[in-house]
């Protein structure tokens, strides 16, 4: 069975690599491309679609989640800076999120967690070109959110790099007597972020409560 996705957000850098990996899979079909800049609304392409990918701007995620939800659209929701969790329950259709849909991130939080255990004290240090909005990055939120819960002492500020050169990167450096111990992760091509993208399309309509969050929730352990 053919998925129809449409990508809100389409001409952004993000949008349009999933655009192309939209086309590029067997079980998918591109249903729509909105974005202002091509002068397509969301509205317009929802009547076509199954499920909406955004990847747009932290002020219109809320909303463009909303109307999906609202219309019994499924929603994977990539855009970061925004809080969803006000949309429990709304609409017939579900919402998932991900700060990162990078597998080398999720990792990088998955091992953090065990290594907080041990060496509690850390510093988060995020990078990202000099185009993205929000600070700090989703994913050293999440990150710093999954080792406070695991018992380690994430220490204020998290530090927000931004440059142009750099793609989305992220340094985790624990800190413990005579030692420390540093994990980086680095997404140097949006390709990255594919993989996780179209794996929460394919599962995105069978989610047992939404929103649901992290690409962790998808992944056998
Ligand atoms: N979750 C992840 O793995 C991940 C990875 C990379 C980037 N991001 C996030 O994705 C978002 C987009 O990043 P980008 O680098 O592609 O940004 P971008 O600026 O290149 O693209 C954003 C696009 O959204 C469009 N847009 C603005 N308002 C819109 C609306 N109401 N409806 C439809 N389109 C609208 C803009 O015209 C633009 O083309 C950011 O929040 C970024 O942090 C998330």
């Amino acid at each position: 069975m053919t998925i129809n996705v449409a990508v809100s957000g389409a001409a952004g850098r993000m949008g349009a690599t999933v655009c192309r990996a939209v086309q590029a899979a067997d079980d998918m079909a591109l249903a729509g491309r909105a974005d202002p800049e091509l002068e397509v609304a969301l509205e317009d392409v929802l009547g076509d679609a199954d499920v909406v990918v955004d990847f747009t701007i932290p002020d219109q995620a809320l909303r463009n989640a909303r109307l999906c939800l609202e219309a019994g659209v499924h929603c994977v929701m990539g855009t970061t800076g925004a809080n969803f969790s006000e949309l429990e329950g709304v609409g017939e259709a579900n919402l998932f999120v991900a700060p990162n849909f990078a597998i080398g991130a999720v990792l990088l939080m998955e091992a953090s967690k065990r290594i907080a255990r041990h060496m509690p004290e850390c510093e988060i240090v995020e990078l990202h070109h000099d185009h993205k909005l929000d600070a700090p990055s989703g994913t050293a939120l999440r990150t710093a959110e999954q080792i406070r819960t695991a018992g380690g002492n994430v220490h204020e500020p998290i530090h927000s790099v931004r440059l142009p050169g750099l793609v989305a990167h992220e340094e985790v450096v624990f800190g413990g007597p005579g030692q420390t111990l540093s994990l980086r992760h680095n997404s140097i091509d949006r390709e990255s972020f594919m993989p996780g993208v179209l794996l929460a399309v394919r599962r995105v309509g069978s989610l047992e409560r939404s929103p649901t969050v992290g690409l962790e929730q998808l992944l056998e352990s």
